[in-house]
């Protein structure tokens, strides 16, 4: 009876998140919209960029180091709830840290994706966008940052 018990909270606990996830639009937003936050193509295409340009200081599993922040994990927590293009304009203009605003548009628009799958957020079925305007219609899901080790 114990086991069943766990069994029913850890469900309990994966329809919560996905819950959460699927409220991720603002109310503002048209309702009926699909949330859709990334592709896994494009993940993956973010995946590259990081490797190539933020592993070497955030660690190839995004783990952070003694001196730089995770991207996962209690990352969340700054970033839960706040619309994408905060993100995205952080990114954007504050890394990589060697040399602030060398990526384009689209590499960051990647980046973010492959930060959102790496925390637990799924794929859907359409590119986040690469500008401001069409990021604030979208928010980083609000994740409990003990499900994202
Ligand atoms: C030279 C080392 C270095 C590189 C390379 C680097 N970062 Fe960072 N990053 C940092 C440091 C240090 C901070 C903390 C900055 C601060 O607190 O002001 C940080 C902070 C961040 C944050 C905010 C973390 C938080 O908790 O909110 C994000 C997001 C981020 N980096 C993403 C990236 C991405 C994406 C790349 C690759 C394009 C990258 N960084 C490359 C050192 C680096």
């Amino acid at each position: 009876m114990r086991g069943r018990g766990h069994a029913c909270r850890a469900g309990l606990g994966a329809g919560l998140l996905l819950a959460l996830v699927h409220m991720g639009a603002p109310a503002s937003a048209a309702p009926a919209r699909t949330v859709s936050y990334y592709t896994t193509e494009q993940a993956q295409r973010g995946e590259g960029a990081y490797q190539q340009f933020c592993a070497v200081c955030h660690g190839a599993s995004l783990a952070g180091a003694f001196d730089v922040p995770p991207l996962k994990g209690r990352f969340v927590t700054n970033w839960s709830g706040a619309t994408l293009d905060r993100l995205f304009d952080y990114i954007s203009k504050a890394m990589p840290l060697f040399s602030p605003g060398a990526l384009t548009p689209a590499q960051n628009a990647d980046l973010v994706a492959f930060i959102l799958r790496e925390n637990g957020v799924p794929a859907g079925k359409v590119d986040l966008p690469a500008t401001d305007a069409a990021l604030k219609t979208m928010m980083f899901p609000v994740i409990s940052a003990d499900r994202v080790k």
